[in-house]
């Protein structure tokens, strides 16, 4: 595991999404998971830069979205294809078709089937080369509260107590917060050739350290990243703070950078 530390969100978005830039750039075609939330507005802000000044070209790239609230149509505003459309896909030259939010309106009947298509839609895709995560509060990635199964595939959730309470700066009140999402699981996401986790501010220290340092469990979802053989954390210096092994990981990228190499 990568883990770059930062000085503050403004660094860690442009490390994001200089990576996700290295990507487009070297296959133009590639698949990128993407994340909603507040930690990567930047990084779609730097996105959305590089294409206006740089001419970044995502007119061949595909997205896959880890996950979207159960019950809201992708017209509401706090549903993630509204944001995803709104901090993103509008500001850049990506087809339409070629971005995938799951679909908050399937009838509970047909959800098992679609969950199952969003999921052959990836395999069909070539695969996620490089998947974007944020991580909750309580240690989340995706959808995927404290007892998910580190095994789980995309499926529909009941959102727990400390993400509705977090999400419900976004909503009018906390009674708006939908209650379920349909999110890709935490097994679905190892499954992507690579993987970034951003995370910023003192709030996420303590659940930084749990998932980066902490044990394996499925009580921190996040730290099944540890599994994951390509994964770059990067932080701001307050997301950081709690980290036992802080030095080494400065000194290792700091190696790395003088070779040129990603050291995971
Ligand atoms: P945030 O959410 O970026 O709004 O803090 C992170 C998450 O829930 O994954």
């Amino acid at each position: 595991m990568r883990v770059i530390i930062v000085k503050n969100y403004e660094e860690m978005s442009k490390e994001g999404a200089k990576m996700v830039k290295e990507l487009v750039i070297k296959k133009p075609n590639c698949v990128l998971g993407l994340a909603t939330g507040s930690t990567p507005i930047g990084l779609y802000k730097e996105l959305i830069r590089m294409h206006k000044e740089e001419n970044l070209d995502f007119s061949q790239v595909i997205t896959f979205n880890l996950d979207e609230y159960y019950g809201l149509s992708g017209d509401h505003p706090q549903s993630y294809r509204y944001f995803m459309d709104v901090n993103l896909f509008n500001e850049i030259n990506i087809k339409k078709e070629n971005t995938h939010v799951p679909d908050g309106k399937i009838p509970l009947d047909k959800i098992e089937e679609y969950c199952r298509e969003y999921e052959e839609m990836i395999k069909k895709a070539g695969g996620i080369d490089l998947q974007i995560l944020g991580i909750g509060g309580d240690g989340h990635i995706g959808f995927n509260e404290p007892g998910s199964s580190l095994s789980s595939r995309t499926r529909l959730v009941a959102l727990d107590e400390q993400t509705i309470r977090d999400n419900s700066r976004f909503f009018e009140k906390i009674e708006d917060v939908p209650r379920f999402a349909l999110t890709m699981g935490v097994g679905t996401i190892l499954e992507a050739k690579e993987i970034i986790l951003l995370a910023n501010g003192v709030k996420k220290a303590e659940v930084v350290a749990k998932a980066i340092e902490g044990p394996v469990t499925s009580q921190i979802t996040a730290s099944a990243l540890q599994l994951h053989p390509k994964v770059t954390v990067i932080l701001d210096e307050e997301a950081a703070s709690q980290l036992r092994r802080k030095e080494y990981y400065i000194f290792a990228h700091e190696a790395e950078k003088k070779i040129n190499l990603k050291l995971f």
